[in-house]
C-alpha cells in the first residue's frame, strides 16, 4: 500500500514521518502509519493506493487511478 502525504484537512503536504506514523504542521492533524486519522481535524484518511511488488525486478508499482 501507497498513501498520499496530502492533508486531508486543507491539502498541506507532505506530511511529516513520525515513529507513530505521519504529523501535518498545519493545523495538527496526524495520521496512523496505514493512513488513518489519530487526532486533530483531518476529515478522513490518506488516500491509500495498491502496490505490485516485483521480486526479480526489484520494483514497487503503485497503481493510481487515472
Ligand atoms: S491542513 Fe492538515 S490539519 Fe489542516
Amino acid at each position: 500500500m501507497a498513501l498520499a502525504l496530502v492533508c486531508t484537512h486543507a491539502g498541506y503536504y507532505p506530511l511529516e514521518i513520525t515513529a507513530n506514523g505521519f504529523f501535518c504542521p498545519l493545523h495538527g492533524s496526524s495520521f496512523s502509519k496505514s493512513g488513518g486519522v489519530t487526532g486533530g481535524i483531518a476529515p478522513t484518511s490518506l488516500r491509500r493506493f495498491a502496490t505490485t511488488y516485483n521480486g526479480s525486478a526489484g520494483t514497487v508499482t503503485i497503481n493510481r487511478p487515472a
